[in-house]
């Protein structure tokens, strides 16, 4: 017998035992924050029924509980654990949109990994990540926790992560053959991943947390939903469903969504778990008559188990069951779900967690290279006129660090982080001081206060606040001594942004300007003349019309984690070099957005720069952009067909006809570093369809590798152009699509690349 029929037939042993009342109460996942919230987990953990609790780090507390759960069952079922574990658990990395700006899927599974590591060690079996929402609207405060704007960026990203969550393709160990539910294990040291929010949530309306979205079928199935595909397709054992309203019904209660289109479209095996509360707002949006009918409908839709804060809406399933309006078969099917990911995860067999393992796997020094690691290919060089980075630390006197984020260790971690240890982050003040000297070569001043949040945060109670400034803070006389120092240093590294409560959840921005008057400050500082470097914390982007202009060094590094200030100090120093690159694109104002590069042509493009009657129509920075201290030159686009080399299909329009629908096709490019020192170039490929059944986007990113590239070297990168790269969803035929059509091709280093190719597939020219 395989590993994988002992498991499916514990499960249905199991299943043959079970009350109703206990079949519900595994589709409970129960808060763990507050006492009301304890005292209602664990009376339901002493009755035998609860499939899981959220939010524990602890691991002698985890243990407890499990065994609370374990004796207080008549089945002996233990009981899954899962957090928000978005990026880090003790050693935090690179907030999710910053991992994405690495450009780099294997460094983003590698940086999974070591968080489900940290996870695994304290008893925590799920996480509730990776969040794969596509972002465009900047406004939305999630838009950090993403991959950004791009589809297929997002679906690379999203594959990286589960794999580095679960271990590999399929995240299973065992006999292999199937996923994470009733068969195979995950491997120690991994968790489950929950891909979240499904779907559309990113698409709030107004940028605001938790509006409704409203998206056409082809927006959904060519932007929205390839993140989650991908994350299907390495094995995500878990989907969390989205809170709002999607086409006029809420995500929570939508069957098209989570039963024909994630379960028969997109093959997904795995549970289904709500959003917090999100089942008995079913309620709330007018959509159920009442708590019973919000359980009843969410659990038909296709939601297995409900995150509850308080009373949960699933405990009125029992008696649906008993009246029949619920059929045990659609009961069970959720129960074996959540009974499989148990047994995915060794649950039954070994339960408890080793205390003192966790305590030497938490503070593993590899977990905090490897931190150092992203932050550094996260950071996007953003400008470096006159080459005035890397600096040179012998020719340094004095370094002016200024600003309010330059010394807060809690913002330098940004949102979503919890089981953090504040003496172990480097902000950047410590990494420059530990780079360069104490205070007498590294100054330094706040120079303006941190802006106080308006509302409280969701999630304080977890973690601690921002920084923030002293009530004593005397913001005149600070000012001021900002700028004696500015102007007695050699260079003044400038560090602004956003408090890291100002983003995440329930953190939509009306105005993407640099809170306070840090703009004021940075001004000041470039007006004493001294060479000015801004340093940027951020999770999406802010209004830098000015500072595009006037300040000669712009380097985003989003929220770098817990070694943030030592991957800035290698980075500013030369030691590493910048290589991210934005995944979305960097509007000048708030009234650009939403403003992806992969809109369509329309009416007069000859004027598609001149839209708006007050701003220019073109981004600040585009998608794809970033700078590094290397300096990279593209040459020979060609595109071969199978073996065939197609003569002249480079810049001159040369075609490929003939080359069947189906066929794949190779685009190959000669990168050249044309500088003195060795760097990495995200080498990118966008292509555009010219006309067929939709008109399609003027460019769509469908090929990347980030290249390192030795000093004078030119390396050839070659990308596959197949059918899945060039299908697409269209509303004029209601279906999945390839034209028979011309494509143009380019490769670059950003999304305006130049060098350009094209070919044309079928016979035909597409329909009439
Ligand atoms: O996982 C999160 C989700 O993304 C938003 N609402 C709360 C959940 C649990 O923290």
């Amino acid at each position: 017998m395989t590993t994988a029929d002992t498991a499916s037939n514990r499960v249905e042993h199991l299943l043959g035992q079970l009350s109703t009342a206990e079949k519900v109460g595994q589709l409970v996942q129960y808060f763990h924050m507050e006492p009301s919230q304890t005292e209602q987990a664990e009376a339901a953990l002493a009755r035998g029924g609860a499939g899981s609790l959220l939010f524990i780090t602890d691991p002698a507390e985890i243990n407890r509980l499990q065994r609370l759960s374990i004796e207080g069952s008549p089945h002996g079922i233990p009981v899954l654990f899962g957090f928000d574990v978005i990026h880090g658990l003790r050693t935090i990395f690179p907030v999710p949109i910053g991992l994405a700006a690495s450009w780099d899927p294997e460094l983003v599974e590698r940086s999974q990994a070591v968080a489900a590591r940290e996870a695994r060690a304290v008893g925590i079996h799920w996480t509730f990540a990776p969040m794969v929402d596509i972002a465009r609207d900047p406004r939305w405060g999630r838009m950090v926790e993403g991959a950004g704007e791009d589809p297929y960026l997002g679906a690379m990203m999203a594959a990286a992560q589960v794999r580095g969550f679960q271990g590999g393709r399929r995240g299973v160990v065992g006999d292999g053959t199937g996923t994470v539910n009733g068969t195979g294990r995950i491997a120690d040291g991994h968790l489950i991943a929950g891909p979240k929010h499904f779907v559309g949530y990113g698409a709030a309306l107004g940028g605001r947390d938790y509006d409704e979205a409203d998206l056409s079928d082809q927006e959904l199935r060519n932007v929205y939903l390839p993140p989650f595909r991908a994350a299907i397709e390495a094995g995500a054992g878990n989907i969390m469903c989205a809170y709002m309203d999607l086409n006029g019904v809420p995500a929570t209660g939508n069957r098209r969504l989570l039963t024909d289109i994630l379960r028969d479209e997109l093959g997904f095996d795995g549970w289904v778990v709500s959003d917090a509360n999100s089942v008995r707002d079913l309620a709330t949006h007018h959509f159920a008559a009442d708590l019973a009918d919000a359980g009843e409908r969410a659990l038909t839709a296709g939601v297995d188990m409900e995150m509850a804060i308080h009373d949960p809406a699933f405990d009125q399933l029992v008696a649906a069951v008993g009246a029949g309006r619920i059929s045990t078969e659609r009961l069970d099917a959720s129960v074996r779900r959540v009974l499989s990911a148990k047994e995915a995860m060794g649950l039954f067999d070994d339960p408890y967690v080793d205390e003192d393992a966790a305590r030497t796997i938490l503070t593993d020094p590899a977990h905090r290279v490897a931190a150092r690691e992203a932050a550094e290919a996260a950071a996007v060089l953003l400008r470096n006129e006159g080459d005035l980075l890397p600096l040179r630390a012998e020719s340094l006197r004095k370094v002016a660090v200024i600003g309010p984020m330059a010394d807060s260790r809690r913002d330098t971690l940004g949102p979503w982080v919890f089981g953090y240890d504040l003496d172990e982050t480097v902000s950047v003040l410590d990494g420059l001081r530990a780079r360069l000297g104490g205070p007498a070569r590294v100054t330094f001043a706040p120079g303006v206060p941190l802006d106080q949040r308006v509302f409280p945060s969701l999630f304080e109670p977890m973690g601690e606040g921002s920084a923030g400034s002293p009530p004593d803070f005397d913001a005149d006389a600070e000012f001021e001594r900002a700028l004696r120092v500015a102007e007695d240093a050699d260079v003044a590294v400038v560090v602004l942004g956003e408090r890291q409560d100002m983003i995440g959840e329930n953190a939509s921005r009306s105005t993407l300007e640099l809170p306070g008057d840090q703009l004021g400050l940075l001004e000041a500082v470039v007006e004493t003349g001294t060479p000015t470097v801004l340093v940027l914390f951020s999770g999406r982007p802010l209004d830098l019309r000015w500072a595009a202009k006037n300040v000669p060094a712009i380097l985003e590094v989003w929220y770098p984690g817990s070694q943030g200030g030592a991957a800035v100090a290698n980075l500013l120093l030369g030691d590493a070099t910048p290589a991210g690159k934005l995944p979305f694109t960097w509007p000048r104002t708030v009234g650009q957005v939403p403003m992806p590069y992969s809109h369509t042509r329309s009416h007069d493009p000859d004027q598609q720069d001149r839209r708006y009657w007050d701003e220019q129509s073109t981004p600040l920075y585009p998608f794809g952009h970033g700078l590094s201290y290397a300096r990279f030159s593209y040459a020979d686009l060609r595109v071969e067909s199978g073996t065939t080399s197609i003569e002249g299909a480079s810049s001159d329009g040369t075609t490929l006809d003939g080359a069947t629908l189906d066929r794949t096709l190779t685009v190959s490019v000669d990168v050249t570093n044309t500088s003195a020192r060795d760097g990495v170039e995200v080498v990118q490929l966008y292509l555009h369809q010219r006309y067929g059944a939709s008109s399609r986007p003027v460019r769509l990113l469908k090929g990347f590798r980030r290249v390192p590239i030795a000093a004078g070297a030119t390396q050839t990168v070659a990308f596959t152009i197949g059918p899945e790269e060039r299908r697409y969803w269209s509303s004029g035929t209601g279906d999945w699509t390839l034209d028979a059509t011309t494509f143009d091709v380019w490769v670059g280093g950003d999304s305006t690349a130049t060098l350009h190719a094209e070919f044309t597939v079928g016979a035909e020219p597409g329909p009439r």
